[in-house]
This record gives C-alpha cells, structure tokens and sequence, in this order.
C-alpha cells in the first residue's frame, strides 16, 4: 500500500487509523489507492502490533428507557468514524454486571469504557483507566465525564412552574446515589426558596427512574392525601408514570395538575397532552463521551475533565396556569 502511494508505512497507517491527524490531500490520495487496489486492513495483525482491539463497551443501566438509545446513537456514529466498534452492557445497575465488562478491559478483550452509570467500576490495571462517565458524573477527579447542568436546568423546570402561580409543587426524586439525581433536587429546592415557597418534604416522592416508579409515587402522594397542583419528575418515564397515575385517580393534566419532566425522550412530545420536559443534548452526550475516551485511549497522560452542556425547558401541554382558588 505504501510503495503504491508513494508514501511510508507510517503515513498509511496514520490515514487509515486517524484520518483526523493527516491533511486532507493525504488522506484522499490514499483512499483512492486503497479503492484502486481493493485493499482490506487485517484487523488481527494489526491487534496484534498495536495491541488495540477497537472495542469500546458502552454500559447503561436500563436499555428499555429510550433516553439511552439516543445517547447510544452518539457515541455508535463518533465510534464508527474512528473505527472502533461498540459493544453495548446493560447493567441493570447491578455491580456484578459491571464489573464483568470492565474485567474484560483488563483482559485486553475491550479498549475502554462508557459508563452511563453513577459508579465507575474497577479495573485491576495500572495507570489511568480507559473509563468515560456519560450523562451522569463521580466525585474522582481523574475520571472524564461529560453531563448536563442538572441543578440550573431542573430549577429552570421548576421556576417555569412557580411562573404559572403553582404553589404546592411535589417532587419524584431519582435514585439518591446518584450525583445528578442530588443534583436535580437541589435545583428543585433553589426555585422553591427562591419564590419564598416552602419546601414540604413529604411532597417528595423517589423513584429508580422507571415508569412503575413514577407510578407508585404518585399513588403513594395521592394515598397519603397530599394536596398539590404541579409535579416535577426526574425523568420522562416517572412523569410518564406520574400521568397515569393521575388518571386513574380522576385528575386531568394540565387542567388539575402539571406535569414536567426530564430528558425528552422521543415519545414525550407524541402523548396527550405532550410533556412540559427539560431536553437534554443526548446525540451530543454520547458523541462528546466517545470522543473524551477516544482522546484518552491516544493519549493517556491527556489531562482529565467534567465537560458540563446545557439543557433547556420545553414548553408542552402537560403544563397550564394553576387552577383558580389553589393559588
Ligand atoms: O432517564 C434516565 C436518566 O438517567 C436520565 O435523566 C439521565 O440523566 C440518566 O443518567
């Protein structure tokens, strides 16, 4: 391939394993005598010198929730345009799960890691671990993450509510392990001390981020005779959860209660009414994470870092002034 393109071996392999780093006249050039000569990298041999398997393991906790499948679509098309592939792990939040796909990377079977999770498992290798948080974050340091601003953007959610002359604003929490679920609460309780509204602790409600979990929360609230006109769920499938909950009980949203979510998935702005939601830049979570782990894996002394996008409200149906006489 080299002699045919008149180049070095070096310059061959640079264009075809990092397009990025050779000049575009380079690259084409070689693309075109690769195509000329029908010429197909010998992805073992290649393993086998550079000891890389182009394997990345992409680890979400629950695979059902749609939220994950468009972080997914990101890092697959970053993956791809670098020429890794991505094996996906769901978890079910379980640390043996996880644990069993970070051996693989210590096995050498798996470049590296994208953990959707809020922990980073252990990996018995030395140095820097090929590891990447996505979507959510961990408090060490040396370990990239890249996430939103969860406590700006659930307090956004809730001001807009506070905006709509609600008053008794309930809460469904995410699992409290969780650094972003904290987060999401703490934004919750910001937007409440600042319309100088109390915050009621028993208007909180905690889910595992599942359908049956908002569900329940809601049941437990109503069960308990707790009067509110306005929920603010930690994601869209507990506010999805939430609304049926609602209904079965009588209880039209947004005439009687809002709904607000958090993430945007695909199906919220399809139900009726659509979901009031936080959008979070999913395809840019992912993309941005295979990226992070991708520099790292070139690089590894490359200093780590919390890259932290914004997210912002969308305004549905699931969302109307509060009710005359609640106010
Ligand atoms: O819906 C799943 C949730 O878990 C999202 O809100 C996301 O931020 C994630 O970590």
């Amino acid at each position: 391939m080299a002699a045919a393109a008149n180049v070095s071996v070096a310059t061959v392999s640079r264009a075809l394993q990092r397009p990025e780093i050779v000049s575009e006249a380079t690259r084409l050039h070689i693309q075109e005598v690769v195509k000329r000569l029908g010429y197909t990298p010998n992805a073992l041999a290649r393993n086998l010198r550079t000891a890389r398997t182009r394997l990345i393991v992409a680890l979400l906790p629950d695979i059902a929730n749609p939220f994950f499948s468009q972080v997914i679509r990101g890092i697959e098309q970053v993956a791809h345009e670098n020429g890794y592939s991505v094996l996906l792990g769901e978890t079910q939040s379980s640390l043996v799960r996880e644990q069993a796909y970070a051996d693989m990377v210590a096995a050498r079977q798996a470049d590296g890691i994208i953990t959707m999770s809020h922990r980073v498992p252990a990996i018995p290798m030395q140095g820097r671990l090929p590891v990447v948080n996505a979507c959510e974050y961990v408090k060490d340091q040396q370990i990239s993450s890249v996430y939103v601003d969860n406590v700006t953007a659930a307090r956004a959610a809730v001001d807009y509510l506070v905006t709509l002359g609600h008053r008794d604003i309930a809460f469904v929490a995410g699992p409290p392990a969780s650094p972003i679920c904290i987060d999401r609460e703490q934004g919750y309780r910001l937007a409440l001390d600042a319309a100088g509204l109390p915050c009621n602790p028993a208007l909180t409600a905690v889910g595992d981020f599942s359908i049956e979990a908002g569900e329940r929360a809601i049941e437990l609230l109503l069960s308990q005779g707790q009067s509110f006109t306005a929920v603010f769920c930690s994601n869209d499938e507990m506010a999805i959860g939430a609304m049926r909950a609602l209904a079965s009980r009588g209880l039209r949203v947004p005439q009687d209660i809002s709904v607000v979510g958090f993430d945007d998935i695909r199906f919220s702005r399809y139900m009726t009414p659509a979901l009031t939601t936080i959008a979070q830049p999913k395809n840019a979570l992912g993309r941005e994470a295979m990226s992070m782990l991708i520099e790292l894996l070139n690089d590894p002394e490359v200093p780590p870092r919390k890259r932290v996008l914004s997210a912002d409200l969308v305004v549905r149906g699931s969302t109307a002034p509060c009710p005359a006489g609640k106010t």
